[in-house]
C-alpha cells in the first residue's frame, strides 16, 4: 500500500484557491430554497424502499495518510440504482406528475441521472424518453431500457444529446427533467438538487456531530457539489472547506473559478469518468459554487482503476466497497494532495482533519467495473 501511494501517478494537474470565497448561508439557501429541501426530504424518506446509505470509514487509507478521520458516503447502496442520482430525477418526476398528471418525461444523460428519471416514471406508469451520446455504454443504455424508457442514441457528446433532447421535447410537448440548468430553466434542476441534499441530512444523523473540516466534492455540471454545500448550509452549524474535484479533460468548474465567471470547456478527450464529463457548469450550481468553493482541482484518469481495486480488495477500509469510476475522485485527490506537501499545508490538511468523501456510485456499469477491477488488480 505504501509503495502504491509512493509510486503511482496521483498527480494533480491543476489546483486553484478561490479568490472570491465568501460563505453566505442565506444566499446559498436562496439559490436552493429550504422549502425545496424540506419537501424533497419528506417525500424521499417515505418511498417504500428508502434506507440511508452507509457512511464508511477509510481507516486503512488513513493509517497511511495520518489525518484524523476519512469518511466515505457509499452510494452503491442507494435503492437498486446504486448512485446518488436516484434521489434527484425521480423526486422531480414525482412532483411534476403530482402537479400535471399524465405527461411524457424526457432527459439527456451520461447514465445515472437518466436511470433515476426512468425509474421515477416507471413507478408512476408514465412514459420516458432518454437521450444518450455515443460515449454512453450499452450496459448503461440497457439499464434504462429495462426500466421501460425509450433510449435514443445521438451522434456526438453529452451536449449534443442535450440539444437533441430539448429539440424533440419542444416538438412533442415532453416534460424535460434535466439535472443541469440554464437561463430560463432553473426550477426543475433545483428540485433535483434538493433531492440530493438528503445525503447531508443522513450523514449528519449518522455521525451525530458535524465537525467535518474538509469535504471533497466531485463535479460534472456541479449540481451534486452545490447541493451538498446547500445541505451543509441548512443542516450543519460548522462549515468545512469545500474542495471541488474534476477530470482534467472536463474542468468547467475549475475554469469558471479561475475566470470568475461561468466558462465553457471544449471537451477534446473524453474522461472515463463519464458522469463528470461536462463542458458547462449548471447555472444554479454556479450561483452557489462561485463563492462557496474554497479550492478547485483536477485529476487524471490514471489511478481510477487502482482505487477501484483497492476498495474491492479491502485495502482502504475494513470492509469491501464497490465503487464505480465517479466514486473515486475524492480518494485520488486526497492522495495527490498528501504527496504534494505545499498543497497539504495550504489546505490545512493535517492530523486534526476530519474528511468527507462521496462514493457517488457503485456498480452502475458492470462491464466498466469489471474492466477497471481487472486493470487495477494488476497494479496493487
Ligand atoms: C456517479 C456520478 N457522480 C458525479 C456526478 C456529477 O454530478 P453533477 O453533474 O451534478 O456535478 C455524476 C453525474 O452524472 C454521476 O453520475
Amino acid at each position: 500500500m505504501k509503495s502504491i501511494i509512493e509510486n503511482a501517478n496521483w498527480s494533480i494537474p491543476s489546483f486553484i484557491e478561490n479568490k472570491n470565497y465568501k460563505f453566505d448561508k442565506e444566499k446559498i439557501l436562496t439559490s436552493l430554497p429550504e422549502k425545496f429541501i424540506d419537501e424533497a426530504i419528506q417525500s424521499i424518506s417515505k418511498w417504500e424502499s428508502y434506507v440511508p446509505t452507509p457512511l464508511r470509514k477509510l481507516n486503512k487509507l488513513n493509517r497511511e495518510l495520518g489525518f484524523k478521520e476519512i469518511y466515505y458516503k457509499d452510494e452503491d447502496k442507494r435503492f437498486d440504482l446504486k448512485s446518488f442520482k436516484a434521489l434527484g430525477g425521480a423526486f422531480a418526476v414525482n412532483k411534476i406528475a403530482n402537479e400535471k398528471g399524465n405527461v411524457t418525461f424526457a432527459t439527456a444523460t451520461a447514465g445515472n441521472h437518466g436511470r433515476s428519471v426512468a425509474w421515477g416514471a416507471q413507478r408512476l406508469g408514465l412514459k420516458c424518453k432518454i437521450f444518450i451520446s455515443e460515449f454512453v455504454s450499452e450496459s448503461r443504455a440497457k439499464a434504462m431500457k429495462d426500466l421501460n424508457a425509450d433510449v435514443i442514441r445521438v451522434k456526438g457528446n453529452y451536449d449534443a444529446s442535450l440539444q437533441e433532447c430539448i429539440k424533440q421535447s419542444e416538438q412533442n410537448n415532453w416534460e424535460i427533467v434535466q439535472d443541469v440548468s440554464w437561463e430560463g430553466y432553473k426550477e426543475i434542476p433545483k428540485l433535483i438538487m434538493a433531492g440530493y441534499t438528503i445525503m447531508i441530512k443522513e450523514i449528519i444523523d449518522q455521525i451525530k456531530d458535524n465537525s467535518f473540516t474538509h469535504v471533497f466534492l466531485q463535479a460534472g455540471v456541479g449540481g451534486m457539489a452545490a447541493a451538498m454545500i446547500a445541505g451543509f448550509a441548512k443542516f450543519s452549524n460548522s462549515i468545512p472547506k469545500f474542495i471541488i474535484v474534476e477530470p482534467q479533460n472536463a474542468n468547467c468548474v475549475f475554469e469558471s473559478i479561475a475566470n470568475n465567471k461561468a466558462t465553457t470547456v471544449n471537451i477534446v478527450n473524453e474522461t472515463i469518468m463519464g458522469g463528470m464529463s461536462c463542458g458547462d457548469v449548471s447555472t444554479v450550481a454556479w450561483e452557489i459554487l462561485k463563492n462557496a468553493t474554497n479550492y478547485s482541482l483536477t485529476i487524471t484518469d490514471d489511478e481510477i482503476s487502482t482505487v477501484v481495486a483497492m476498495l474491492a480488495e479491502i485495502k482502504l477500509s475494513e470492509e469491501k466497497i464497490i465503487a464505480g469510476e465517479c466514486a473515486v475522485p475524492g480518494i485520488i485527490a486526497l492522495i495527490g494532495l498528501y504527496k504534494k506537501k505545499e498543497y497539504l499545508s495550504k489546505l490545512d490538511l493535517n492530523s486534526n482533519s476530519k474528511i468527507l468523501l462521496f462514493g457517488c456510485e457503485g456498480l452502475t456499469d458492470t462491464a466498466m467495473y469489471e474492466k477497471l477491477l481487472k486493470d487495477g488488480l494488476k497494479k496493487i
